[in-house]
């Protein structure tokens, strides 16, 4: 049997008021992918960051092919050869792509003062070209789309012989064609030799990618077995100690009359002339591919883009929305999908976080019962099954998909008349999203039009009563959820027939 590259042994880690790790043992070997699943705060991030150096274990030993290894910082670990791609990127926006991957280790010219830039240039574009990749190494990191970031970590990792390189949810992302680069260098990777460790929500991925499959459970190791030996449903089981039955569960709701109505909205280049209408009770699907013009169209309709030309209606009348303040204030909601950018206040609170807006409206009506709103928060924790100590905990120190609940529970506090979700379950486990999934069903069914972005054709097609594809700042299709299909939806995104 070959000898392990990695072993952990007895790692525990916990911080207050958390066990993230409880004692986990575990081996990977040269040469495989192995991928780490569970659910949003199993602990995933934290045993990864202990092996990558982030922080120090309470306890547990480290053992590198064969040496038993103390990992005091990250530093440490990349000279050991393990290199870790974040949930959260850690780039340098500010320097050039060379320059981030050559942080702290430049080439010098012979004197050794100067960084020797040409020589850095030549070196990470050969890093950069050997991956395939079309961006100058010139190019500024704040220039560069999300994916082509993910990749300069990539090309980091590489640059370091990593034995071990580990990536934490790196497709969350990534358009379709992105993901299939990555994934065609991280098997040419274990060809290679290198062992990596792959931590993703996304069930397809892990079974055509991975050799075996770690799943932990509130920072357990629950088991780890060969993908061959695996189905969906038995994973899905490790993760959540329970079978799930209904990935999709949309229910059928009473379609009521068009709450909003958009017609021929046109801003800039990327909204080109897009009409449609959203009724009470439908949940209604945005497809398209990345850069389609989506977002933008949310972003519209929530007043945070200004309209060149066109007319929104809500409830039958004309309104003009000049900022997220009034569209908020007119019933409109909207859940983004950057995290960070939408005003999660990481170094605040649960509580804070999600009440926020609460507290607008409460002190709207000019007053504000504390009781209410702590009881209200209970319900919402509970109902969207935020893993947290308590209220008070910073939200910095929530798992990703945590996070990200957070703000869906900001917006059920104020119940908007319509809400639009931009990727609502990026980075969400499996049993939690079809949570969130039965939840948008009960508010849809509540009365609420909903309009959900998603990249994922399977949950727009499980969802949606009614699915409008865009494609280059264009309406191209619309479908009802019975006549849609993969196929369909991808034609009509691409403008292509699909092959077969
Ligand atoms: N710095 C921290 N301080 C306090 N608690 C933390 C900290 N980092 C993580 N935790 C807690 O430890 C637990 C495990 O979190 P971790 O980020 O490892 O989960 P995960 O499996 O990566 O989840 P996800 O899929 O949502 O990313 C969670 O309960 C989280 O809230
Ligand atoms: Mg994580």
């Amino acid at each position: 049997m070959t000898p392990s590259r990695l072993q952990l042994e007895h790692i525990v880690k916990s911080f207050p008021g958390v066990l993230a790790v409880q004692d986990v043992s575990l081996e990977a070997y040269p040469g495989e992918i192995l991928a780490l699943a569970g659910e949003n705060g199993a602990g995933k991030s934290t045993l990864m960051n202990i092996l990558s150096g982030s922080f120090p274990a309470d306890s547990g030993k480290i053992w590198l092919d064969g040496v038993e290894v103390n990992i005091t910082s990250p530093r440490r670990a990349q000279e050991l050869g393990i290199a870790m791609i974040h949930q959260e990127l850690a780039l340098i926006p500010q320097m050039t792509v060379a320059q981030n991957i050559f942080l702290g280790r430049e080439p010098r010219l012979a004197a050794g003062l100067l960084v020797d830039t040409k020589k850095m240039v030549i070196q990470a574009q050969a890093l950069i070209d050997q991956l395939g990749l079309d961006f100058p190494v010139t190019a500024l990191i704040s220039d560069l789309s999300i994916a082509q970031r993910q990749m300069v970590e990539i090309a980091k990792a590489i640059s370091f012989q990593s034995r071990v390189i580990i990536l934490d949810e790196p497709t969350s992302a990534l358009s379709e064609r992105e993901s299939d680069i990555l994934f065609a260098l991280m098997r040419s990777l274990r060809e290679q030799g290198v062992t990596l460790i792959y931590i993703s929500h996304r069930m397809e991925e892990i079974f055509n990618l991975s050799d075996r499959v770690a799943v932990m459970r509130d920072g357990q190791l629950v088991g780890v077995t060969p993908t061959k030996d695996l189905t969906i449903q038995t994973v899905v089981q490790m993760m959540v100690g329970r079978e799930l039955k209904d990935f999709f569960p949309k229910k059928q709701a009473e379609i009521g009359d068009v709450i909003l109505d958009a017609r021929e909205l046109r801003s800039g280049k990327r909204v080109r002339d897009v009409s449609f209408s959203l009724r009470r009770g439908e949940i209604v699907g945005l497809a398209g591919l990345v850069g389609s013009g989506r977002t933008e169209v949310a972003r519209i309709l929530f007043g945070a883009d200004p309209l060149d030309h066109g007319e929104i209606k809500l409830a039958g009348r004309i309104v003009h929305l000049h900022s997220p303040e009034e569209a908020i204030r007119l019933g409109i909601g909207l859940v983004t999908e950057d995290r960070k950018a939408q005003g999660l206040f990481l170094g605040q609170s649960v509580r804070s976080n999600a009440s926020v807006l609460l507290f607008e409206k409460l002190a709207q009506l000019g007053f504000i019962l504390y009781s209410k709103v702590d009881a209200w928060m209970r319900g919402a924790v509970t109902q969207l099954t935020i893993r947290t100590p308590n209220l008070e905990q910073k939200v910095r120190n929530l798992s990703g998909g945590n996070q990200q609940k957070v703000i869906i529970a900001r917006w059920l506090a104020v119940n908007p008349q319509v809400l639009i979700l931009d990727e609502p379950t990026r980075g969400i486990d499996v049993a939690s999203k079809a949570e969130i999934h039965t939840l948008m069903s009960e508010l849809a069914a509540k009365g609420m039009a909903i309009l959900m972005i998603s990249s994922e054709l399977p949950e727009i097609l499980g969802v949606s009563d009614r699915i409008l594809v865009m494609r280059e700042g264009r309406l191209m299709a619309e479908f009802s959820r019975a006549e849609a299909s993969q196929d369909r939806i991808m034609q009509a995104a691409t403008g292509q027939l699909a092959a077969g």
